[in-house]
């Protein structure tokens, strides 16, 4: 490489200096505005040009530089760092009541001054510390005791919605150095998305996304934490240069620093507009795309703040209302147990009827045998179940003062409630298993999720269509939907059906044998093998021979595939029912190749690997048009592969083609490619 003269660098500095302001800019506008204004294809090709300049001039590389997000190397331990200004909590509420009574303790130490309030919404996640020196970020830390906390810095700085940098136009350079306090959350759908992904891998899921923030942000690995949806909202602002009036302006003036501040925030000039707004947002927590537990009012002005301080770690100047938990008590009348498709047996309460949160609630689960063991929960009991806004009503605990006479502690039965057989439970595993495969919970669950819309999707081949067959014993298995046809006669004189319903079922069943590989083997249901995982196997098998045929060290060696999966797999297929299976598969026609029958085309001998959501093509319709050409898709880019299509949010895997100089194209360059352009 040839060393720059002096002229150049200067060059090679304004246009690194331009890429970063010119992506930060859009972060903020992608992240905190939520309004972005270039496609995410145009973002990423200018931070492949940042990335390529910084390689080339390591020296030019700072530390809020936005390449540097996912810098930071795995930790033993985090170091421990003692907060300047301690992070207070605030003394909880319950009732309008106690709101009024803050109030008139307000008015009294205020001495008849006036105040306003600032009404926010209480987020439930977990309290951050930003620390900003000269306008960078120098340390992010949790609040510990209150006193000292752990320095998680190098896992903040993966949230893109936390500036690295401050904006210090003009005015706000005043505020170059200060502390933020805030909020890290997930949003319901980042929660939701996350934890479907990692049961499908097999990983345990979280209970609530404030545990799944919590966990996260005490994870070893930033590369980790980088994956993992975060979110940050600020609320408090500190400075020891800058005289702060009050808490409505220091919000205005964090969002013109460039963090992301609430939008549900109000000025109030009462205490009754602060109950008003806070009733509000008590009945409508749910439009809400994250959780909060509460609203937090805060008298507005700084110098009142300080005139009211601190007592015994609460601000007097400031209050949480906590919503009404969503629990209530009931009678659990009794302990059923539901079989699920791979005969995992699930322990159901169901209960005496209750209202919650405007629903009413009859069953909640009980998770499995240690949970209830270790909750002692007993049926007679009364118990505690909770809704939140995530998960399914659960319960919490039983109310033991309440418990009745000669109630007992419950006995995980050792029988499959549906078929009778034996039910077992893994060493390591909480769950209970029903072993028998042909048990009709099993089979009923099997054929539901083959037929379903992200599998193989055959339309009218819903849940009481498939209850029905199985139960009058026409369908043992998954294979016996494609002998349906055989049956036509049966099923024509059977109750709610006639000839064109049977038509139109068989017809959908037919058209269900041209689905992708893929999809065929997410749905026949190996056990840690959802969407993602069947597209990775189909993806790098291409063959459902292929896949039968390897070892666990062959299925270890696709990325991302791990042991659990890895043996999952190869358990399933060393089953001779599962390879029975396989074989009617075969027979009724269905897709063994990921590529299509079409073998030679214009994209013959060439792989791709698409990444985001394309706007004119479903991902499927996309993967299709490349097989009929020829071509492969594969899920994981390596240096083998010949292009990487681009869509809208595109994920790890343009990073890596990015790294690997792998070629993309955006999706017009692709409808161009395929000739599909309008
Ligand atoms: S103000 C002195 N505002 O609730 C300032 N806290 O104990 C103290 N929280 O630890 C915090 N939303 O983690 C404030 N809008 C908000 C909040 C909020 C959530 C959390 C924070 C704090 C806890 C209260």
């Amino acid at each position: 490489m040839s060393k720059a003269s002096p002229t150049d660098l200067r060059d090679i500095r304004s246009e690194i200096e331009r890429l970063r302001n010119e992506i930060r800019n859009h972060d903020y506008r992608y992240y905190v505005l939520a309004n972005p204004a270039i496609s995410d294809f145009d973002y990423d090709r200018m931070m492949q040009a940042l990335v390529e300049l910084e390689s080339k001039h390591p020296e030019l590389i700072t530390p809020d530089s936005p390449t540097q997000r996912v810098g930071g190397r795995p930790t033993r331990e985090f170091r421990q760092v003692r907060h300047s200004v301690p992070m207070l909590s605030l003394s909880n509420t319950y009732s309008e009541e106690d709101l009024r009574d803050f109030d008139r303790r307000v008015k009294t130490l205020l001495g008849g001054e006036k105040y306003e309030y600032v009404s926010e919404l209480k987020f439930d996640g977990v309290a951050l510390r930003l620390v900003y020196e000269n306008g960078l970020l120098i340390l992010a830390a949790t609040r510990g005791d209150g006193e000292s906390g752990d320095d998680i810095t190098a896992n903040v700085k993966t949230i893109r919605m936390i500036p690295l940098h401050l904006t210090l136009n003009g005015d706000l350079s005043k505020y170059s150095n200060v502390e933020v306090r805030g909020e890290v959350y997930m949003d319901r759908d980042g929660f939701q998305k996350m934890n479907r992904e990692r049961e499908e891998q097999g990983e345990k899921t979280f209970a609530n996304a404030r545990n799944a923030t919590a966990g996260t942000l005490k994870l070893q690995d930033p590369k980790e934490v980088a994956r993992r949806p975060l979110r940050f909202v600020s609320y408090y602002l500190f400075s020891s240069d800058v005289q702060l009036k009050a808490q409505w302006e220091n919000l205005n003036v964090l969002r013109k620093l460039g963090l992301p501040v609430s939008q549900h925030i109000r000025l109030c000039k009462n205490i009754d507009e602060v109950i008003e707004n806070t009733h509000g947002w008590e009945s409508d927590r749910d439009s809400l795309p994250y959780e909060i537990d509460g609203s937090v009012v805060k008298v507005n002005s700084v110098r009142q703040q300080d005139a009211l301080g601190t007592v015994a770690r609460s601000p007097r100047w400031a209050i949480a209302y906590k919503f009404a938990a969503r629990q209530a008590n009931t009678i659990l009348k009794g302990i059923t147990l539901q079989v699920g498709r791979i005969g995992t047996v699930t322990p159901v309460a169901e209960l005496e009827p209750v209202l919650l949160a405007g629903s009413t609630i009859s069953r909640a689960t009980l998770h499995n045998e240690d949970y209830i063991r270790e909750r002692d929960i007993r049926v007679g009991d009364t118990v505690v179940v909770e809704k939140s806004g995530d998960v399914i009503p659960a319960i919490v605990s039983a109310v033991t003062e309440k418990r009745p006479a000669g109630t007992n502690p419950f006995k995980f039965p050792h029988r499959c409630p549906v078929c009778g057989g034996p039910i077992y439970r893994l060493e390591g595993e909480a769950a209970y298993y029903c072993e028998n495969y042909e048990c009709p919970a099993q089979v009923r669950g099997r054929i539901e999720h083959f037929a379903s819309r992200r599998a193989m999707d055959i339309e009218g081949m819903g849940e009481s269509v498939v209850d029905q067959l199985v139960g009058i014993g026409l369908m043992k298995s998954v294979a016996d939907i494609y002998e349906l046809h055989e049956h036509r006669d049966e099923l024509e004189n059977l109750e709610r059906w006639g000839k064109k319903s049977v038509d139109n079922l068989l017809k959908a069943i037919e058209q269900s044998k041209s689905r992708l590989f893929s999809k065929l083997l997410f749905g026949t249901g190996i056990r840690h093998v959802g969407e993602r995982t069947a597209q990775l196997l189909a993806g790098h098998f291409q063959s459902m021979d292929r896949l039968m045929g390897a070892s666990v060290e062959d299925l270890q060696f696709v990325s991302d595939i791990g042991p659990t999966i890895a043996e999952s797999v190869h358990h399933f297929f060393s089953d001779k029912r599962n390879r029975e299976l396989v074989e009617r598969f075969r027979s009724a026609g269905l897709r063994f190749e990921e590529g299509a029958t079409r073998k030679e085309g214009k994209l013959s001998g060439q792989t791709f690997v698409l990444t985001g959501s394309l706007a004119r093509l479903t991902r499927d319709e996309a993967r299709e048009i490349i097989l009929s050409l020829g071509g492969k898709v594969t899920e994981s880019v390596s240096k083998n592969t010949s292009c990487v299509v681009v869509g809208e949010k595109p994920g790890s895997k343009y990073e890596r083609a990015l790294a690997l100089k792998v070629n993309t194209m955006n999706e017009d360059e692709f409808l161009k490619l395929v000739g599909r352009s309008k």
